[in-house]
């Protein structure tokens, strides 16, 4: 069964370049600059997860209720319709399974409704058949609407990772925000699940950024200054590149500041510079600077030295 699955850093020196720092600070208004990492919300989240599973034989069932119990989420579990039985499952043959793992439209009914709607976070878990979820996960994914939510997947499995199928959800469902996941076996500790959750009060809110028509997630810090941009998206900017570390575009209006010493700026940060100058930060660096945070985009790819495009929305 194994085997079968594989495939997978002089003083006129010195004033010369503060002269220049500051010169090129007052011609951008940008600058560049640990995170206060509070990712904060507008007000509209609810700050509570629900543990989402489908589990055939069990083993998935086992982590989604250590995840539920360890993160004080609610939990649901994601029935078929039609139950599968044993031989449904025996993947050494033609069996339901696999017919359903090899037809791209299959869509196993689910029995149950779930409700999602009030919760920011959902740890989506499942087993992985022939590498990836089952199709029941797209079924669910289909029938209700992710949007804005954090879904964190997480699987069991004979030895294949996680990796294959949060590439398969990303590319079915390129809208919703997929974290990278993680597989468990039922002889992890607590510990382990406790490392994998996400700490609430860090998830408030999200809201969607297209950059060069690629799209990505910022979560929100909750202030007031993020409140206050919200209320300008949609918002479409071109933003210019400054050092080969942030694309930078200044708003048409001012925006409450709550300004702080981050001393480390690490890639996907999003900040406020000034009053009006909003900064994304593709590079991580060490800073003196001192900026408002707004939030920050996991998995943002070096954005090359070109001004960019970007849309924001919420
Ligand atoms: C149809 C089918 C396909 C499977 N494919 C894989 C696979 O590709 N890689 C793997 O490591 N395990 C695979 N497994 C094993 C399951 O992922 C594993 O037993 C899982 O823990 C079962 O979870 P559950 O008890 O929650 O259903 C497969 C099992 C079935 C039934």
């Amino acid at each position: 069964m194994k085997n079968k699955f594989k495939g997978d850093v002089h003083l006129k020196q010195k004033l010369f370049i503060v002269l220049l720092i500051v010169f090129s600070l007052f011609l951008t208004g940008c600058g560049n600059e640990k995170k206060n990492n509070a990712p904060v919300g507008n007000g509209t989240s609810t700050g509570k997860s629900l543990v989402l599973y489908f589990s055939a034989t069990g083993t998935t069932e086992k982590i989604a209720k250590r995840i539920a119990d360890l993160s004080n989420s609610d939990i649901v579990e994601i029935v078929p319709k039609e139950k599968y039985k044993s031989e449904d499952l025996n993947y050494n043959q033609d069996c339901r399974a696999n017919r359903e793992q090899n037809d791209s439209q299959a869509r196993p009914a689910i029995q149950n409704s779930i409700d999602i709607q009030s919760y920011d976070v959902i740890y989506l878990g499942y087993p992985i058949w022939w590498g990836t979820n089952p199709k029941i996960i797209l079924t669910l994914l289909d029938s209700y609407d992710f949007t804005g939510k954090m879904i964190v997947p997480f699987c069991t499995s004979g030895s294949t990772d996680i990796h294959n199928s949060v590439e398969d959800l990303r590319s079915h469902y390129p809208n919703y925000q997929f974290l990278d996941g993680k597989r468990f076996s039922t002889s992890d500790s607590d510990n382990e699940i406790k490392e994998f959750l996400i700490p609430m009060e860090e998830v408030i809110d999200t809201m969607k950024v297209t950059i060069n028509e690629k799209e990505y997630f910022v979560s929100l810090a909750d202030n007031e200054t993020t409140k206050s941009l919200i209320s300008m998206l949609p918002l479409e900017l071109s933003m210019s590149d400054l050092n080969g570390n942030e694309k930078y575009a200044n708003l048409d209006q001012s925006l409450p500041t709550n300004e702080y010493s981050p001393n480390l700026i690490e890639a996907g940060d999003v900040m406020l510079f000034g009053d009006n100058c909003l900064v994304i930060f593709y590079q991580s660096f060490d800073t003196s600077y001192r900026y408002t945070r707004i939030g920050h985009i996991d998995h943002l790819d070096d954005l090359g030295s070109q001004s960019i495009k970007a849309i924001f929305e919420k």
